[in-house]
C-alpha cells in the first residue's frame, strides 16, 4: 500500500480526451500538455505496408496537399475507431510525447471515449494504451466527462443537460445524483458543417473547395443564427479547369448549415422525450450548457433557445472541457470508481 502510493506519487498519470477532432493530453499539476489534431498521415510502401510520417499538427498542415502515396488518415472520424491499427499508433504517439519517459514508473491512464463506441472498439482503445505503457487504464463516457469539465454539479439531486458538439460526433447526456440518467449520441458535428459547406458551395457558385478551406470560412463567417452580415473571397476550382474566386456571405453559411443544425436539434428532441417528468422543472431551470469545439459556431446558443425553447449556455473554453473533467475524474477515486470503467 505504501509502496503503491509512492508509486503514484512519482508517476505522470494522464488524462487524454481521444476526440474525433482533437487529441487533449493534460498531466495533474501541469495541466493541458498536449491540444492537437486526431489526424495522421500515412506513406504507402510495397505491398500496401504503411509508414507513419506525421501526427497531429505537423499532419493537418499537409491536409489537402498530400501526393497520391501518401494518404491522411483520421482514425476516429465519426466517433467510431475506422482504423484501429492507426489510432494505436497515434494514442501510443500522444503518449510517449507527453510522457517523454521523464519517469519510470508506468502512468496510469483515463482515456475519454465517444459514447457510441462498441465493446470491441473500447478494448482496442484500452490495448493500445496498455501497449503504449499504461500500468492501469480507465475509460470514461464523453457525456460525463463534459459534465464535470463545464463544473455542472453532477452529484446534486437537480438534473442537468449537456451537449458536446465535437467533430464526428455530438453527445448529449443528463445527469442527476452522480449519474447518467439519458445519454445519446449522433454522428452529427463539425465535420458535417464542413461537408454542408463544401457541398452548398459547390451547387450554388460552382466552386470545389476542400475541408481546410471550408473549415476555416465556418471559424471566420459560419453562423447558426441570423447575425451581422460578413462575407469572405473563397478560392477554389470551378469543375470546368478554371480556378476561380468567388464571395461567400455569412447567409450562405446559415442555408449550408441549417440541415446538421436539424439534425442536432432532433437528437436534443429524444433526448428531452426519454428524461423522467420529475426533472424537466430542473432541465427548464438550468437550461442546456455546451461543449465542444461545434458550439463555437456563432449563434448556436441562440439557435437551440429558438428550436428548443430552453436556454442554452457555452461553457468556459468549449475545446477543453472533456479533457478537463477526464481529468478531474483520474484525481478522484470516487469518480474514478462511479464513473470509469476498466
Ligand atoms: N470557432 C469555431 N467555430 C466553429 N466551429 C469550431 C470553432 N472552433 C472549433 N470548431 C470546430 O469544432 C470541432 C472540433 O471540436 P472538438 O470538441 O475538438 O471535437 P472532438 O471532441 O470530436 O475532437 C471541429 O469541427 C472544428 O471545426
Ligand atoms: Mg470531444
Amino acid at each position: 500500500m505504501i509502496f503503491d502510493n509512492f508509486l503514484g506519487l512519482f508517476s505522470t498519470d494522464m488524462a487524454i480526451d481521444l476526440g474525433t477532432a482533437n487529441t487533449l493530453v493534460s498531466v495533474k499539476d501541469r495541466g493541458i500538455i498536449i491540444n492537437e489534431p486526431s489526424v495522421v498521415v500515412v506513406k504507402y510502401k510495397k505491398y500496401g505496408e504503411q509508414k507513419v510520417l506525421a501526427i497531429g499538427k505537423q499532419a493537418k498542415n499537409m491536409a489537402g496537399k498530400i501526393p497520391r502515396d501518401m494518404k491522411l488518415i483520421r482514425p476516429l472520424r465519426d466517433g467510431v475507431i475506422a482504423d484501429f491499427e492507426t489510432t494505436e499508433k497515434m494514442i501510443r504517439y500522444f503518449i510517449e510525447k507527453a510522457h517523454k519517459r521523464s519517469s519510470l514508473v508506468r502512468p496510469r491512464i483515463a482515456i475519454c471515449i465517444p459514447h457510441g463506441i462498441t465493446g470491441v472498439e473500447r478494448r482496442a482503445v484500452r490495448d493500445a494504451a496498455y501497449s503504449a505503457g499504461a500500468r492501469d487504464v480507465f475509460l470514461v463516457e464523453e457525456p460525463m466527462a463534459a459534465a464535470l469539465g463545464a463544473g455542472i454539479p453532477i452529484h446534486s439531486s437537480t438534473g442537468n443537460m449537456v451537449v458536446d458538439i465535437g467533430g464526428g460526433t455530438t453527445e448529449i447526456g443528463v445527469t442527476s445524483l452522480g449519474g447518467q440518467i439519458v445519454c445519446n449520441s449522433t454522428r452529427v458535428g463539425g465535420d458535417r458543417f464542413d461537408k454542408a459547406i463544401i457541398d452548398f458551395v459547390r451547387l450554388k457558385y460552382n466552386l470545389y473547395i476542400g475541408e481546410q478551406t471550408a473549415e476555416r470560412l465556418k471559424w471566420a463567417i459560419g453562423s447558426a443564427y441570423p447575425m451581422q452580415a460578413q462575407s469572405a473571397t473563397v478560392k477554389g476550382r470551378d469543375g470546368g479547369g478554371l480556378l476561380i474566386e468567388k464571395n461567400i456571405t455569412s447567409e450562405d453559411m446559415a442555408l449550408a448549415l441549417a440541415e446538421p443544425l436539424r439534425e442536432i436539434t432532433v437528437s436534443i428532441r429524444a433526448v428531452l422525450d426519454e428524461i423522467p417528468p420529475d426533472l424537466a422543472g430542473d432541465i427548464i431551470e438550468n437550461g442546456i450548457i455546451l461543449t465542444g469545439g461545434g458550439s463555437l459556431l456563432r449563434g448556436f446558443d441562440l439557435y437551440i433557445k429558438k428550436h428548443i425553447k430552453l436556454n442554452a449556455k457555452l461553457c468556459d473554453e468549449p475545446l477543453l472541457a472533456v479533457a478537463r473533467g477526464t481529468a478531474k475524474v483520474l484525481q478522484d477515486k470516487k469518480l474514478l470508481e462511479t464513473l470509469s470503467t476498466k
